[in-house]
């Protein structure tokens, strides 16, 4: 994998965008859970940069956890039904006001299957936070509280996504170029 530039088409989301519209998230965030207890649950890989921002924009108390799924024939560019968990909480969400952390819902399987698995724990509540909403492609319906960005129907990279597990760095959201879509879909 070069070079990023060589994938990108355009920047979707710049980093001012992200930052300001995170900034915008926390406060609703903040909030709504004033005077109660909170804990975030960071689906890895893909949430890591966005709950590090969106927790600097929450000004009450809450701890935080991480899980890690991936769905049956990972590695393609969509998913398919159920998911499968790899790295499992290190606590109870017994009792707790949870709210899951995405980077992006797409078909929507995957939120809905982390829904599915956690309500089974009894927390008292379970909400999503989710940065991009890839609405057009939805194929289950999924809760969206909190919601960054609806974005249109294209792959997309940066910000904590990757292009085959490299570039999850970049500071902005960026749209990889079509003619680029056949060789990563071959490295799957
Ligand atoms: P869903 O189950 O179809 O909603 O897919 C959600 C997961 O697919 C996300 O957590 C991402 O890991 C991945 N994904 C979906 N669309 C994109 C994209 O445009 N870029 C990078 N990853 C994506
Ligand atoms: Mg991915």
């Amino acid at each position: 994998m070069r070079d990023y530039r060589e994938y990108l088409d355009e920047i979707l989301i710049s980093e001012e965008q992200l930052q300001s519209r995170i900034g915008e998230l926390g406060a609703d965030i903040s909030r709504d859970y004033v005077g109660q207890d909170l804990l975030l649950i960071c689906v890895l890989r893909g949430g890591v940069l966005f709950l590090a921002d969106l927790m600097r924009n929450i000004t009450v108390p809450h701890s935080i956890d991480f899980m890690a799924v991936s769905s049956y024939g990972s590695g393609a560019r969509q998913s398919k039904g159920q998911v499968r968990i790899n790295l499992d909480l290190s606590t109870s969400i017994e009792g707790r006001n949870v709210l899951l952390v995405e980077d992006i819902i797409d078909s929507g399987h995957t939120i809905a299957s982390i829904l599915e698995m956690l309500s089974l724990r009894n927390p008292t509540s379970l909400r999503v936070c989710a940065l991009l909403d890839k609405a057009e492609r939805r194929e289950v319906v999924v809760p969206i509280h909190y919601r960054g960005f609806t974005i249109p129907n294209k792959f997309v990279f940066g910000y904590g996504l990757d292009l085959d597990e490299l570039h999850r760095n970049l500071p902005f959201v960026g749209v990889l170029r079509q003619d680029k879509i056949p060789e990563l879909d071959q490295a799957g």
